[in-house]
Formats: C-alpha cells, structure tokens, sequence
C-alpha cells in the first residue's frame, strides 16, 4: 500500500470557484478517488488562499475586514467543491494558526540556513493610499508604443516588459494619483543555492518532459532572489522579529498544503513528520494550472529543502480552459461559475466531460457545449446506463435474481481483463484514454444485447433461462464499466451498486462476476442533459455582465499568469476587481465636443505580425482613407471587420507603433472581463457621416 498525500492549488479566497478551478479539482480528486479505489492510503488536501493585496483590496472596496471576506468564501468554495462530489480530507485556509506556525517555522530555518538576505529595494509607492504597489496596481503608457492604459509589468499591446517606473504617467489604480518612488528593506529568499539540487530533482520524474524544458529555460536564464516581504498595510502574516513586515502571500500559500496536513493529523508531530519530513516514505502530489509551474517547481522545492522537509514527488501541470473556444471572460458571459452550474445542472456530468478531455500534459482544453451535451447524452445516458436499464426489466420480470452463470465467460473477461491496462491511464493521468478504452468497451456491451435480442426471445415463455442469461451478462458488463468509471462518477457508481445489491470496495473485485444474487429495484442512474439548459450556462451570465468602458486589470484567472519575475516575484493577477479602482477622471462637454467622431466602413483587414493582439484595419472614411490598428484580435478576425461600420477617433494624434503608424482610433467597450465590444453605429448610417 502506498501512501499518498495528494493537493490542488489553493484558489483565492477573493471570488467564487469557476470552471478552471472545478476542472483542477475534478481532475485531482478522479486521481485521489483512483488511488483509494486501489487500496492505497491517498488523501486530498486543500485549502483557500486568503492573503495578499487583492484580497485587503477587496474586502475594503466591500467596506468588511477580511477575515469577513474570507470566511464567506470558505463556505461558499467549500460547498461548491462538496457538491461537485470533490472528496477533500481537510479543506483548510492559509489565515491559520496552523499555517502561521508552520510558515513561521520554515522561515526560522531558512533563515538560520543563511537563505535569506536583506536589502533596500526601491518601489512605486501610493503615497494617497499610504501603501507599496505591486506591479499591477500601476497603470500608465507603455514606454516603448505609447499605448495607453498599460499594467506597471508589461504592455498588453506590444508585449514588452518594464518596471512601473518606466511607465509614462504612471497611475496608482488604487487612488488615482500618481505613485512616487519609495525605498523599503525587503527579505531575499536565495533560490539560486539550489539550482543543482532543483535540476537532479526536475530529471527525477517530478514533472512531465515538457515542464523540465520549460524548467531548463528558467534554469539557463538564471534563477534571482526571491522577494519574500511586503510592507505593512498587507494582509497576511507579520514575519517574526520585523514589526511592519509581512510574507508575501506567494510564501505562505503552498505552506498551506502543510497547514492542511497538520489540520488533519491534529498537529505537530510522527504522523505529521511522516507525510512532509525530509525522511518522509510518503508520496507528495501536487496538481496545479501551468501558470503557477514557477512557485510550484522552483521556489517551493527549494522552500522545502533549505527548512529541512521532503521534496515533492510530482508536480502535475495542466492546461488552460476555455470555453467554446475562447477565454472564459465575464463580458462574454463565459466566466461560467460552479455554483451557476450546480444550479441547473447535475455534478457528474461535468465530471465526466472534464475527465473525457483531461489528458497527462499542458495543453488547454476547451469545454464546448454543444460537445458537452453529446458527451454525456451519448456516453454516459444512450451507452452505459442503458446497458444496465435495458436488462434490469428482463431480469425483475424474470424474478429479480441473476442467473448462476455467465453464457459468455470469455466476453466478460475481456472486460475484466481491461483493468490493468485502464488503470495505467488513471494513473498516468491520461483520463481521456481511460475514458475511450471504457466507451470503446460499453459499446461492445450494447452490440452483445442487440445481437442477442432478449427481447425477441422474451415473448416465448419457455426462453425464459436464455432471456435471463443474456441479461445476467449484460449486467455483468455494466457492472464492470461503472466500476471503471466509480473515479469519475461516484455517486451513480454508488447508485448502481445498490441495485446490484454488492458496493464497489476494489478496483480489481471485478474480476470475479456477480452471479446468482438478488437485484434491488432498478432506479433511473441518469437522464438525458437538455441543450436549451445546458445553453443558460452563458447566457444567464452574459445579461448580468455590466461593461464599463474602462476595464479594471484582468479580473479573471482564466489567462496564465506570467512567469514571476525574479525580485518583485509578479503578484498574482487580481482575481477580482481591486477595491478602489480610480474612476475615470470627469470630463466637460467642451473636452467632449472635442472629440471628432466618425464613421467608416473596414475596407481591409489584417492580423499583425508579430503581435497576438492586434489587428491592422483600413477604414474609408469617405473623405479619406485611414490605417489603424486596433487591439482587438482576441475577440474579432479579420474576416469579421471585413466591410463591417465602426466608430473612428477620427483626431487622435497619430501614433507610431513597432509595426506603423496608427491614423485614429477605432471605439470599443471592454467588460468587467477581457471581452472586447466595437461600438457599431446604427446600420443606416453613411459611411463618412459625421455623428458629432
Ligand atoms: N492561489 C494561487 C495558487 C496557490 S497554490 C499554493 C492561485 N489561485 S487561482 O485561484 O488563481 O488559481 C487556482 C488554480 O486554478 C491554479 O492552479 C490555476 O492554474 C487554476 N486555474 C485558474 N484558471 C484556470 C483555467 N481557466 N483553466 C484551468 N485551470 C485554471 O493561482
Ligand atoms: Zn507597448
């Protein structure tokens, strides 16, 4: 028996769990539910993560203490797991004493270690606020294209990376004035005195092939200090003997998979030791989205090392969801919550899509949901449960007892027999070829019952043994298939055992067949997903969805956080909106009348080369033809601005981009999302017209 300590990221405690959240936790907890099913002692850990700026931000802009905040999350992400059938031994927080303890702890040896440094670093300072600002917190032009309105780390129009104080008219998004220059003493974790130790353990397995070249990037570009403090006001823990200081929220987070454990074994001590010491014998497993790879294979092994414990077994890393082929975003109303979800619709469901697509690598998946709806309709309702529903009939008929023995033994130990092979993909992470070998099999089933036709025989009286044989096999072929799936669909595995009259206790109990037992009443195991529901998951959204012109940073986690950058280490981007985002500065009718605006017809539209946001649009403006290029790749193709009417700046200062210049601006909306919205004049208007 193996022993196995298994966590998915901890989400923040700023905002409801959405698909990409319940995607990590559905994957790992398959893993985890795989795992017990084998006999092995495997528990799942988590927990929300409650420090940070965002965090303080939010619960100010609220007008609670965030303690409040994230207390009221904690329930609401702990329900929206539960009810996800995401099976969790401790679900715990990173605001414990626990956590407090043992961050406290590993810093203490660390520091004992000579694993830490202190310096004086100089940063954007709110001095309105009276508060440091991360990177993201500032917003101004981009040094290099002049774009306006870009974060203090790197401009989203053309791609390049700074410090806020490159920024031209830096903005604090947090008041509205602009930040000064301010210098503080920070800690330094030094993560370079690892760098030998992190290759042998990145070549030991710890991480699939593609993770290690990523790995072997970072380890070529160098590995810096990592800064580890942040100044007072910052809610998180103050560091022992540096009044004023705090952890960043980045250090303490992964410590919360130890918060978790010490929750579990009540405290310090052997069966603590057991599961983190450096001694440890016990499997670690983490599963997280590839945008945090950074924390999870560089600093957090080398956390660990320095204080002392055991390294990860594995880092698991998945890919990004989409939804119908596009970021999830709130404006397109594809920011799809669980709890949304859950409102409508059944958990297993879910469940078994997400396992359907979920393979062992990085690639993103994308949850379309008209393929959603044939998955499960066609899967799970028209292949398996009808296996079992189509025979449960016969055999009540026949008097409710299986028969004493299978007509074609072979058959079913060819369905057996797939076990081994089945459980490799669990194991390997691959449920998607689980999932096919499993569909591939319940379709042989079905194809068994046709050619048999027990209902055909079923009108002669005296067939009666043959109708019932046929159908013992056909249960017996069931039986094995949810079986398979019990990792995935718990609660129907449950279900079915009941009307077997036998729980599944052991992946490998179906070796042997259920023969001669009595069957429970046969109750409907699922039913088929209604497309017109199924539709309510985006547009119930996209009605509640405001979109102000000027969009706080990125409020969604659907979108890879960039590899931190070595000293600031980059903030987690803001998973929701921060508190006090300045509202744009008033403007007089005068300024507006100011503004020539125009209409024009896209007569010719092209990608860019060498940017993925924008697009390059000549637009006829009756009088005159005009370049511009425009940031809306993400949400239009070209073929879509063909001949389409916009709304032009039609006196914008012309600007010189990396790629030419721009002659104006095209008007767009953006959401509370990333979406972006042309603003189109009405169809009668002229090209050319003048609205002003
Ligand atoms: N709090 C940190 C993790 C700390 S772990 C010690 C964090 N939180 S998060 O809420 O932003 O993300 C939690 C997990 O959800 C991450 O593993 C992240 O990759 C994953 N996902 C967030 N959006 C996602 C998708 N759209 N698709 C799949 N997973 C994504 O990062
Ligand atoms: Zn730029």
């Amino acid at each position: 028996m193996r022993r196995i300590l298994v966590t998915s990221a901890l989400p923040y405690a700023n905002g409801p769990l959405h698909f990409g959240h319940i995607l990590e936790a559905v994957q790992t907890d398959i893993w985890a539910r795989f795992m017990r099913f084998l006999g092995h002692d495997c528990v799942y850990v988590c927990a929300d993560d409650t420090h940070g700026t965002p965090i303080m931000l939010k619960a100010q802009a609220l007008k609670i203490t965030p303690e409040a905040l994230i207390e009221q999350v904690a329930i609401e992400h702990h329900a929206t797991y539960r009810d996800f059938l995401v099976e969790h031994a401790v679900f715990h927080s990173t605001h414990s004493a626990e956590n407090q303890f043992m961050t406290g702890q590993l810093f203490t040896a660390l520091d004992q270690g000579g694993y830490i440094s202190r310096r004086i670093i100089s940063q954007a300072y709110d001095a309105h606020a009276g508060m440091f600002l991360p990177d993201r917190y500032v917003k101004g032009t981009c040094p290099r294209c002049k774009a306006p309105d870009q974060y203090g780390d790197s401009c989203e129009v053309c791609g390049a990376t700074y410090a806020p104080s490159d920024l031209i008219d830096p903005l604090s998004v947090v008041s509205g004035t602009p930040p000064i220059e301010r210098e503080s003493e920070h800690l330094f974790f030094k993560l370079d005195r690892f760098e030998s130790m992190l290759r042998e353990w990145t070549r030991s397995g710890a991480v699939g092939e593609s993770v290690a070249n990523k790995l072997d990037e970072w380890f070529n570009a160098g590995l810096r200090d990592w800064d580890i403090s942040r100044d007072a006001p910052y809610f998180g823990f103050e560091i022992p003997g540096y009044p004023g200081k705090y952890f960043y929220v980045w250090l303490d987070a992964p410590v919360g998979y130890m918060a978790a454990t010490l929750a579990l074994t009540q405290g310090p001590g052997a069966a603590f030791d057991a599961w983190w010491r450096a001694d440890s014998r016990a499997e670690l497993h983490h599963f997280i989205g590839k945008d945090i790879l950074y924390f999870h294979t560089l600093f957090w092994p080398a956390v660990l090392t320095g204080a002392g414990f055991r390294r990860p077994t594995a880092v698991h890393a998945h890919g990004f969801l989409t939804v119908n082929g596009q970021k999830m975003s709130k404006s397109r109303g594809t920011f799809i919550t669980g709890r949304r979800y859950l409102d409508i619709l059944p958990p297993e469901a879910l469940r078994y899509y997400f396992a359907a697509k979920l393979g062992p690598g990085i690639d993103d998946m994308d949850l379309s949901l008209t393929d959603f709806v044939h998955r499960f309709n066609a899967d799970v309702v028209g292949k398996l449960v009808n296996i079992a529903s189509r025979c449960a009939g016969f055999i009540a008929r026949g008097g409710g007892v299986l028969a004493a023995q299978l007509p074609e033994p072979a058959l079913y130990a060819e369905f057996a027999g797939a076990r081994a092979a089945i459980a490799a993909h669990y194991e390997a992470r691959d449920f998607a070829q689980a999932i096919r070998e499993i569909a591939s099999l319940a379709d042989r089933a079905n194809q068994y019952i046709d050619s048999q036709k027990p209902w055909t025989i079923a009108k002669d009286p005296n067939r009666l043994p043959e109708v019932m044989a046929i159908c013992t096999q056909g249960i017996n072929l069931f039986r094995v298939l949810i079986s398979y799936l019990k990792p995935v669909l718990p609660a129907m595995a449950d279900q079915a055992a009941l009307f077997l009259g036998k729980p599944f206790s052991h992946w490998d109990e179906i070796e042997h067949p259920l023969l001669g037992s009595a069957l429970a009443t046969y109750v409907p195991l699922a039913t088929r997903l209604d497309p017109q529901v199924v539709a309510q998951l985006i547009e119930a959204d996209k009605t509640a969805a405001a979109a102000p012109v000027s969009p706080p940073p990125a409020s969604v986690q659907s979108q890879p956080k960039s590899t931190p950058p070595v000293n600031t280490a980059a903030p987690p981007t803001p998973a929701s909106a921060p508190a006090s985002a300045p509202a744009p500065a008033e403007i007089t009718i005068d300024e507006l009348a100011k503004i020539d605006l125009r209409i024009g017809r896209v007569i010719a539209a092209e990608r860019v080369d060498g940017s993925d946001k924008l697009l390059k649009l000549t637009i006829d403006l009756g009088s005159e033809q005009r370049t511009i290029f425009s940031g809306i790749q993400n949400a239009y193709s070209p073929e879509q601005m063909l001949d389409r009417h916009v709304v032009v700046v039609a006196n914008l200062k012309p600007r010189k981009m990396r790629f030419g210049v721009s002659q104006g601006m095209v008007l767009a909306a953006s959401g509370e999302g990333d979406g972006v919205y042309l603003v189109s004049p009405d169809a009668g208007g002229a090209a050319g017209m003048q609205v002003k």
